[in-house]
């Protein structure tokens, strides 16, 4: 073992605070041990992921079912599941693997991790602090708490990410310390992106050229353009997909941007540049899309989930419509913002024309393949890399008022 434990990590990971406890410590310094981290230290929270049945299965569901007994010390959030905890019937979720879904859910609530089930936490009240360290798994949650609010965390994973919720702990390694925050290269984006899509294909253009690098975006506010926080999520969120972006720094708008751009004036010579022109976009664009038009029989929102905002922007966009026979129109988001969407009109506006809005779940993380789509339109890049790779249903990647249309009677 390499890494400095205190007494009272010894003592945890000699079996004093229970089994789960100790495995939890044993993956932690294992961690800790392959990325030569000098220690642990305490994280502020934990975002878990590896929480649907089709991603981990019933090895997945056995592992959680043992670790009963440990208990979360610090503030732990799920990310989607596999399902409408409430409502997976009427999606069309097999009840197999819904009985499941609700054990491996059950399974984290024994633990005392919260089921906020939710790829945006920092919508629901895990909103970390500038600074502050975390033990975050969810990629496009990572990008976005270390990049648009100066958080510190690793692109963890499900299995670590549990152990730092019942030790309350995370090694000190990569984007905790200070030295791997510094960019590597240098965006330049020299056209005006107008909507949140617009950001998606940007996320992942530059991702595809950054791959695990940390980007530095140049002067977006130049054309007076204020850059709102549902452009910055779909932004992290396909940059995390394209490549492994686990942070950003854009100029004007992110905390550690003025920080970056000193140590890019030091470390010019070992700095890239790039420039993104519109064809880039448009290029990723048909490059994420398989599928034609009039294939398509699902129009899905929300990856990452949606906020009260898009769902208001949704709602207005549908307003007097109706949905074409054969389409279905679903939105995913978090319990939370449905209530309030509730309380706001939008849900409402948005059935009344034949839409559903979904909790808990997503349009990758739920099983779709399963359920007999075959072309699923969505307005999210990172949702178009994990559906392509799937194979089965096929995709076209659009912005949002173009899926509407195609949702839509004309
Ligand atoms: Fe969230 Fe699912 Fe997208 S977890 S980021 S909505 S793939």
């Amino acid at each position: 073992m390499l890494m400095w434990l205190t007494r009272e990590e010894e003592r945890i990971l000699g079996g004093e605070k229970g089994f789960a406890a100790q495995k939890a410590m044993e993956i932690l310094v294992a961690l800790g041990d392959i990325f030569g981290a000098d220690r642990l230290i305490p994280v502020g929270s934990v975002q878990v992921s590896g929480v649907s049945y089709k991603t981990i299965g019933d090895e997945g569901l056995e592992w959680l079912e043992s670790l009963q007994g440990g208990k979360a010390v610090v503030e732990a959030t799920l990310n989607p599941a596999g399902m409408d905890l409430e409502r997976w019937e009427e999606m069309g979720v097999p009840k197999g693997f819904a009985d499941r879904q609700l054990r491996i859910i059950a399974a984290f609530q024994s633990m005392g991790i919260q089921p906020l089930c939710t790829c945006t936490p920092y919508l629901l009240g895990n909103l970390p602090r500038f600074g502050e360290h975390l033990a975050w798994s969810e990629s496009s949650a990572v990008c976005f708490a270390n990049s648009v609010l100066g958080a510190r965390t690793n692109r963890e994973g499900g299995p670590s990410a549990i152990a730092s919720a019942l030790v309350g702990k995370t090694p000190r390694f990569g984007y905790h310390l200070p030295e791997n925050r510094r960019p590597a290269l240098s965006i330049d984006v020299p056209i005006s992106l107008k909507d949140g899509f617009d950001f998606s294909l940007l996320g992942y253009v530059i991702g595809l050229e950054a791959k695990n690098r940390v980007p530095f975006i140049e002067s977006m506010g130049r054309y007076g353009y204020i850059i709102c926080r549902d452009e910055l999520k779909a932004l992290s969120a396909s940059l995390a997909a394209s490549g492994s972006v686990a942070l950003f720094h854009m100029e004007g708008v992110t905390p550690e941007a003025s920080m970056a751009k000193k140590s890019l004036r030091l470390w010019i010579k070992e700095v890239e540049r790039l420039s993104i022109e519109r064809e880039d976009l448009e290029r990723a664009r048909e490059k994420l899309s398989t599928a034609s038009e009039d294939e398509v029989d699902l129009v899905a929102f929300g990856c990452p989930h949606a906020s009260l905002e898009e769902l208001r922007l949704i709602a207005g966009l549908l307003r007097g419509k109706s949905l074409k026979r054969r389409v279905r129109l679903w939105i995913f988001t978090s319990l939370g913002i449905r209530r309030i969407a509730e309380r706001c009109g939008y849900i409402h506006a948005i059935e009344a024309a034949g839409g559903r809005i979904y909790a808990d779940t997503c349009m990758v993380v739920a099983p779709l393949e399963k359920m007999g789509f075959e072309a699923i339109a969505v307005n999210s890049a990172k949702a178009a890399v994990y559906l392509s790779a799937l194979n089965k249903p096929k995709v076209i990647l659009a912005s949002t008022e173009e899926c509407i249309s195609m949702a839509t009677k004309r």
